[in-house]
């Protein structure tokens, strides 16, 4: 039972001392109340009805002093609870997102990031509250209803039967009242997040639903996912208010039946003495609270067992791409930047981790030499960005090779691969902070002449120093201060701070007009020199002066070769060419000089 909470519990070990404590302190807290409750006893016996006055106030002064001690103790015990639950939630917190960093791109497909986002708020939240209340009442209640019932056993025998039938009573009305609350929270919880996925995705895309103007229709289809999540809450609410109630005439009946069997042993049969009778009274309040806070806890108990499982999911699993155990970094003189794909097949994982059956990319033969300049056509979804993925092993291919410079890419540290290959992905994502903090991500050393070098040649200085605050502008979320087609120049740029061996250029110009394409291409092969570079790119323009033009469909490599090859031997890439830039006779022979003039723009469909 609570498989992933206990372990929880335990994988903090730098806090164990916190909650040993607490419990501690539960302990001595409930032996002070129940000592008081005895003192009571006595107190009524042997001063009250004596009438012996010393004794009453000597009794009267050990009950304040005890409880003081007690709530001190009571005190400590939550303090301790408070900062084990707060610490224990920032450890996992701290720890599952260290994961998710850690994670490969084929993890993080399939955890999404609204999913991750859940775990690392809701369900440490979960988790955090089940350890609070956990500690607090976990032990101090089982504990205070066993040396309740052994007190009463000893103190008031003839009376353990009320409490028995109390006991029944309590696990009735509460099993009745909390029975599946637990299931209804979690279904609560589900469609707490369809009304979270709509809000985000509304959210997120507000600016479309004006466009379309879709306003009432999404406003309705909110509306409908609030509704259903109202009617889950209410019945798990209405099933806790009752808590209180029930608990309360328990109680009253449950006193009801002391007063009037207590009272005539007293009174009648003279068995009891009017000490014990109100020491049980007291004890059988010292049965029910607990009995109630722990059928109440149950639930929150059973959620965090639930989110600690799906924290644990985060925590266990392995990223999809390792490096190999003893990876040693390859010289570095070795390393110019020639890449071969030998026989390459790829397919993505399914959510359950299971091999997609159809491959993405079937078969991939490329050989591309250092310093060349390799150009990828294709469709949307021909398999473009997953083939320039392999080259810095965010994917392992499930056949074939990658080499680089004759090394399989799974033989360098992933690191030093990184280091090598520098990616503008395909969607330019710009961190909040400054331009400055931006473009140095990969290499924060870089001096200030690389870094606008860089911007030079990817067409940024210009809009940059067009800023005041030029180099420290400051760059919004996400980077939504700046236009598409700008934030896809700072992401070239920040592709080319590193000064890589390979640099991949995944469509990233495509918001971007064709002058200044056409500028960025003559200032990248200034710069880039001996730099391998991949271009995917949906204009054939952006192509067409590579060494090699790579067609891509549905995965396969259909066409290789340079412009003038693949002219005269692919149809497919002439009916490309034909659709983008105009009929090939009406052109002048040198296409690669005229390409500015020609306005067609647009990819394959
Ligand atoms: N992360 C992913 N998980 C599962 N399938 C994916 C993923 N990325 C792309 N795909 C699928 O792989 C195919 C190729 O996609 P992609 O390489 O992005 O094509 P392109 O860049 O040419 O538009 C598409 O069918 C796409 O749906
Ligand atoms: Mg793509």
């Amino acid at each position: 039972m609570f498989k992933h909470f206990r372990r929880m519990l335990s994988i903090y070990k730098g806090a164990g001392w916190h909650f040993a404590l607490s419990q501690l302190l539960v302990a001595l807290a409930i032996t002070a109340t129940l000592l008081i409750q005895t003192l009571n006893g006595q107190l009524v016996n042997q001063g009250v009805q004596a009438g012996n006055v010393d004794v009453v106030i000597n009794t009267s002064l050990w009950m304040i002093g005890l409880a003081i001690i007690g709530a001190f103790f009571s005190i400590g015990n939550a303090v301790y609870a408070v900062i084990f639950s707060e610490e224990t939630g920032n450890y996992l917190r701290v720890k599952t997102y260290r994961k998710a960093q850690s994670l490969s791109f084929g993890n993080i497909d399939r955890f999404r990031t609204s999913d991750l986002l859940v775990r690392l708020t809701d369900d440490i939240t979960n988790i955090r509250t089940a350890v609070l209340y956990g500690m607090i009442i976990i032990l101090q209640a089982p504990l205070a209803i066993l040396i309740t019932f052994i007190l009463t056993w000893v103190m008031a025998p003839s009376l353990i039967w009320i409490m028995g039938v109390v006991m029944v009573v309590v696990v009735i009305v509460m099993g009745f009242l909390l029975n599946g609350v637990q299931k209804m929270f979690s279904d609560r919880q589900q469609r707490l997040d369809q009304v979270n996925s709509v809000l985000q995705e509304n959210l997120a895309g507000v600016r479309v639903v004006k466009a379309f103007v879709r306003e009432k229709h999404e406003s309705r289809r909110f509306a409908a996912a609030a509704e259903e999540l109202r009617k889950t809450s209410l019945a798990p609410a209405i099933r806790i208010a009752m808590v209180n109630p029930a608990t309360n005439i328990i109680v009253y009946l449950a006193t009801a039946a002391v007063l009037y069997f207590g009272g005539s042993g007293v009174m009648v049969s003279q068995t009891l003495s009017l000490g014990q009778v109100v020491v049980f009274a007291q004890y059988l309040l010292y049965i029910i609270v607990p009995m109630v806070m722990l059928a109440y806890l149950l639930p929150y108990l059973e959620s965090g067992e639930t989110s600690a499982g799906r924290i644990f999911q985060v925590l266990d699993a392995e990223p999809e791409v390792q490096d190999k155990p003893g990876v040693e970094p390859i010289d570095w003189e070795r390393l110019k930047g020639g890449v071969v794909f030998e026989h390459a097949s790829f397919g993505y994982r399914s959510e359950d981790g299971q091999m997609e059956s159809a491959m993405v990319l079937k078969d991939i033969n490329l050989e591309v030499e250092p310093g060349q300049t390799i150009g990828f056509l294709g469709a949307t979804g021909s398999g473009k960005s997953t083939l320039v993925h392999l080259v810095p092993r965010f994917y392992d291919v499930v056949e074939g090779r990658v080499l680089i410079d004759g090394i399989n890419v799974r033989d360098f540290p992933q690191s030093q691969l990184r280091q090598m290959v520098s990616l503008a992905l395909q969607e330019a994502v710009l961190f909040s902070g400054t331009v400055r903090a931006n473009l140095l991500v990969g290499r924060p050393e870089a001096s200030e002449e690389e870094m606008m070098e860089a911007s030079a040649a990817a067409d940024a200085h210009g809009f940059i120093t067009a800023i005041p605050e030029r180099y420290d502008a400051r760059v919004t979320r996400r980077g939504n201060n700046f236009s598409g087609g700008q934030r896809q120049r700072l992401s070239i740029a920040r592709a080319l701070v590193p000064k890589p061996r390979i640099l991949i250029l995944d469509d990233s110009t495509s918001a971007v007009d064709v002058g200044a394409e056409a500028r960025i291409q003559k200032a990248l092969r200034g710069l880039l020199g001996k730099t391998t570079t991949f271009f995917v790119a949906q204009r054939i323009s952006t192509v067409l002066t590579a060494d090699q033009i790579v067609l891509l469909e549905n995965g396969r490599q259909v066409a290789v070769g340079n412009h003038t090859q693949l002219i005269a031997t692919s149809p497919l890439y002439r009916e490309i060419f034909e659709s983008q830039l105009g009929k090939l006779e009406d052109l002048p022979s040198s296409v690669g000089g005229s390409r500015q003039e020609l306005k067609a723009e647009g990819g394959p469909a």
